[in-house]
């Protein structure tokens, strides 16, 4: 008995400093432990992850190996060189056993290995052709009908105040769910319990839920699998909505109600946590930026001067193939400014990583690999000039056409921002997710009066702890006060 209990002691020992001297070997990153054995630099790397980044990477350089929480990371910070690890054609990187990973820890869900890729098949003709003009028809006829309605019992001079990310959120998720989802009876109800899911979901990610929060999230939860059930197919019954569509196809994996439910809460999050918060962003951008303002609400004017017939124009199919590039400008900055997302692999095989400037790395089995876009290219200073600040035209040449030309170290870049993610699991919903913001703002500025309550007020700042989960969102809100115009559409 003790005998064992030594030994196992003894082992423990051998591991913790196996893993505490780990040296740098030839050719390899260079390799920051930190001070703290075995969690090295979780602790500030969980506080403010960018500042963690910017901080390791004014001290190794672009590319540097950190120990977090026993595992080694190699983050790579020079956006030339992404290109080797997002294409690499040896098979030296995995993602599927990292996000399966994240599935299991957030929505409790797990699926067979190869399911990622079948779903990723099933799941992107849905957001191409034809099927995606008739999601986008369907978006523009929810997004006017939950807009308007909302203020059918208010007289036209009444002001409303409200916080502009609650207002964008709940417009666009209400519209959102009606499109993809069916029921349509709950929708304020899912949409109460998926912002306190969604508000405590970094948390839960990161295992450091308190816990009355835990208890909360595990409500949220509950409520949410019982509210989204998908309704039964009867064999004869065509799937015509994008959810009975997926219903049909989880069963043809072979998964379980069970796993099928919790399925669903996963793609309600995926396809409803990201437009809101972006439009609210775009929208705070537009009203502490006057000449940004005035920019769009002018290219907005020229788009309805051609049109004539007012029922088209009351229905926003103007919106859909109009050329707009300097709202595609506002909204690629603000997505510049307000998305980071974290790219994470495995390294399943030893690899030599090839850098843009020559220099080779050699990369351990079993270490991961980070690329953060926020830190570079999004907010390098060497590539967008005073990267903090919000510039409507930084993606417009002289001659209003699209700018897709920066540079760093003289190379011009391939991609100069990643709000989308990258490779193998770059967001299906992209097109759809443009069109749907570019929809909901020129609805909201050509039938609704909307300004800030308080002129001086500034954007808020992040919340700090949505870094590296895609889309961030503010901490606090902008209070604003709008109506609806006497006669619509009118700018
Ligand atoms: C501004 C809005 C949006 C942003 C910034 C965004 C961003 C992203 C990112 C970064 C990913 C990759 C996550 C990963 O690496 O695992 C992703 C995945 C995805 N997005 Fe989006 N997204 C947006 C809107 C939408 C919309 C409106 C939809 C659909 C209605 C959508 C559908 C999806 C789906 C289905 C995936 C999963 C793809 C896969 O697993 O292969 N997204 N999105
Ligand atoms: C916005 O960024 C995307 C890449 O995410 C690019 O394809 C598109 O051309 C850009 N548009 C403008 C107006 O810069
Ligand atoms: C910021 O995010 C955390 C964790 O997701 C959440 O608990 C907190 O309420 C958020 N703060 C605000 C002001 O929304």
């Amino acid at each position: 008995m003790l005998g064992t209990a030594f030994l196992l002691l003894n082992g423990l020992l051998i591991l913790l400093l196996l893993f505490t001297f780990r040296t740098r070997k030839k050719n390899e990153p260079p390799l920051d432990l930190g001070f703290i054995p075995w969690l090295g630099h979780a602790l500030e790397m969980r506080n403010d992850v960018t500042k963690f980044l910017a901080r390791m990477k004014d001290k190794h350089g672009d590319i540097f190996t950190v120990r977090v929480a026993g595992l080694y990371v190699t983050v790579l910070l020079d956006p030339h060189s992404f290109d080797d690890v997002l294409n690499d054609n040896t098979n030296s990187f995995d993602s599927t056993h990292i996000r399966g990973q994240l599935l299991k820890q957030i929505f409790n869900l797990q699926l067979p290995g190869n399911y990622p890729t079948s779903e990723r098949k099933w799941m992107e003709p849905h957001f191409q052709g034809l099927n995606l003009d008739r999601l986008k028809t369907s978006m523009n006829i929810h997004l006017t009908n939950v807009m308007l309605k909302s203020f059918e019992s208010c007289s036209p001079s009444e002001w409303r105040e409200e916080g502009l990310f609650e207002l964008c959120y709940s417009f666009l998720f209400r519209a959102g769910y009606l499109t993809l989802f069916e029921m349509k009876d709950d929708v304020a109800a899912i949409y109460e319990e998926f912002r306190k899911f969604d508000n405590l979901l970094p948390k839960l990610a990161r295992s450091s839920l308190k816990q009355e929060e835990k208890k909360m999230v595990a409500t949220s939860q509950e409520r949410l699998l019982e509210l989204l059930s998908p309704k039964c197919l009867n064999g004869e019954s065509e799937a015509n909505s994008w959810q009975q569509s997926y219903v049909q196809f989880l069963q043809q994996q072979g998964i379980d109600v069970d796993m099928q439910k919790k399925a669903h809460l996963l793609q309600l999050w995926t396809t409803q946590c990201n437009a809101g918060p972006a439009a609210f962003w775009l929208l705070s951008f537009l009203l502490t930026h006057p000449e940004a303002m005035e920019a769009v609400k002018s290219e907005i004017r020229d788009l309805l001067s051609l049109q004539d017939t007012s029922l088209q124009r009351h229905h926003l199919n103007w919106v859909e193939g109009a050329s707009t590039p300097v709202f595609d400008s506002i909204l690629n900055e603000t997505l510049r400014l307000t998305t980071s997302v974290s790219i994470r692999r495995e390294v399943v095989q030893d690899k030599i990583l090839r850098m843009a400037n020559g220099k080779e790395y050699r990369l351990r089995r079993g270490d991961r690999v980070l690329l953060f876009p926020f830190l570079s290219p999004q907010m390098d200073p060497e590539i967008y000039e005073e990267p903090e600040m919000f510039k409507h035209d930084r993606f417009l040449n002289k001659d209003k056409t699209v700018k897709k030309e920066f540079f760093k170290d003289g190379k011009q870049l391939k991609d100069y921002i990643l709000p989308w993610g990258a490779g193998k699991s770059i967001c299906v919903g992209r097109k759809f997710a443009v069109t749907t913001i570019k929809q909901f703002v020129f609805l909201l500025l050509t039938h609704f009066d909307l300004e800030l309550c308080n002129p001086d007020t500034k954007v808020p700042p992040f919340n700090q702890s949505r870094f590296g989960f895609g889309m961030l969102q503010p901490d606090g809100d902008l209070q604003v006060r709008f109506r609806l115009k006497r006669t619509q559409p009118e700018i």
